[in-house]
């Protein structure tokens, strides 16, 4: 792990949407695993905490969506252009046979790469993603090939319409599935928790919160309950450490440290 910024070039950059890109670097570092994240540098303008969305002969992908100052001016990085890269941080998801991995939004974005690890080591694992629209879902045909995958969108665009939450008692059931993975809102989160735990299952799942530091020295990231601080115990918690967390729903900190209680 480095928590030095390097600079390096990108690339390629492939779209997804107007308002969603893939970025690919040289691999920075030999093992990344699934789930941990790097802070972005676009020099100039900020610096920002982004997954590893894939790892593949040599080549490493993060994915961007665009919904603020930064991720907007990150459209208009292109191939060439040099990013700094600080990380692998915090810890990411174990192995387990036999698990549904349940996405949201730009939660699916670690689920890609995990979902990888897990083929290549011949698991059997189902997905379950959702999102407001079809095109807010990315790379639906890597999960599909890899994996029985279900969609779930707001609109009804893309697959069933409704909530992620709201089919997966029913894929636990069916396909006898014992281990949750899941990243995405945290209100679909906190459903897939008690869906999870009244099923009896294990579980890990990737929280996000504002950050800063990356590296556990400036507590914004801290979890009330737990003294779990997100960008080094997490983002990927297990079920006993994601129980001791008594803020789950609840308002988050600002880039101030302050909570938003509005
Ligand atoms: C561990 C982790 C992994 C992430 N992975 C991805 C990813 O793979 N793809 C992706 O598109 N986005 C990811 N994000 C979210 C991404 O960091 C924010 O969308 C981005 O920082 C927004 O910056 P902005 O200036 O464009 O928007 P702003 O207008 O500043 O904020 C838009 C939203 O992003 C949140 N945000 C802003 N800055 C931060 C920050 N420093 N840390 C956490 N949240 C922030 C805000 O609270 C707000 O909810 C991840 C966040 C975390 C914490
Ligand atoms: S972001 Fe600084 S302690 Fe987590």
């Amino acid at each position: 792990m480095s928590d030095l910024m390097r600079t390096y070039p990108v690339l390629n950059v492939k779209s997804h949407s107007p308002v969603m890109k893939s970025f690919y670097f040289r691999q920075p570092v030999p093992d990344i695993q699934p789930g941990r994240f790097f802070n972005v540098w676009l020099p100039g303008v900020d610096e920002k905490p982004f997954s590893v969305s894939d790892v593949y002969q040599g080549i490493m992908e993060i994915t961007v969506k665009a919904v603020g100052p930064f991720t907007r001016k990150m459209m208009d990085v292109r191939r060439g252009d040099l990013l700094g890269l600080r990380g692998p941080f915090g810890r990411g998801f174990s192995h387990h046979q036999h698990a549904l991995l349940v996405g949201g939004g730009m939660g699916v974005v670690p689920l890609r790469y995990l979902a990888r690890q897990l083929r290549q080591r011949g698991f059997h694992f189902e997905v379950l993603l959702g999102g407001r629209c079809g095109q807010d879902i990315p790379f639906q045909n890597d999960f599909s090939e890899w994996a029985p995958t279900t969609f779930v969108t707001d609109d009804g665009s893309l697959g069933y319409k409704g909530l992620v939450a709201d089919y997966m008692q029913d894929k636990i059931r069916e396909s006898r599935l014992s281990f949750v993975y899941s990243s995405g809102p945290e209100a679909m989160l906190v459903k897939v928790m008690d869906l999870a735990a009244q099923a009896g299952l294990d579980y890990e799942i990737s929280f996000e919160r504002y950050m800063k530091c990356g590296i556990g020295i400036c507590g914004q990231c801290v979890v009330d309950g737990s003294g779990i601080r997100l960008c080094k115990e997490g983002p990927v918690l297990t079920r006993q450490e994601a129980e001791k967390v008594s803020e789950w729903g609840l308002p988050h900190r600002d880039a101030t440290g302050r909570r938003n209680n509005s």
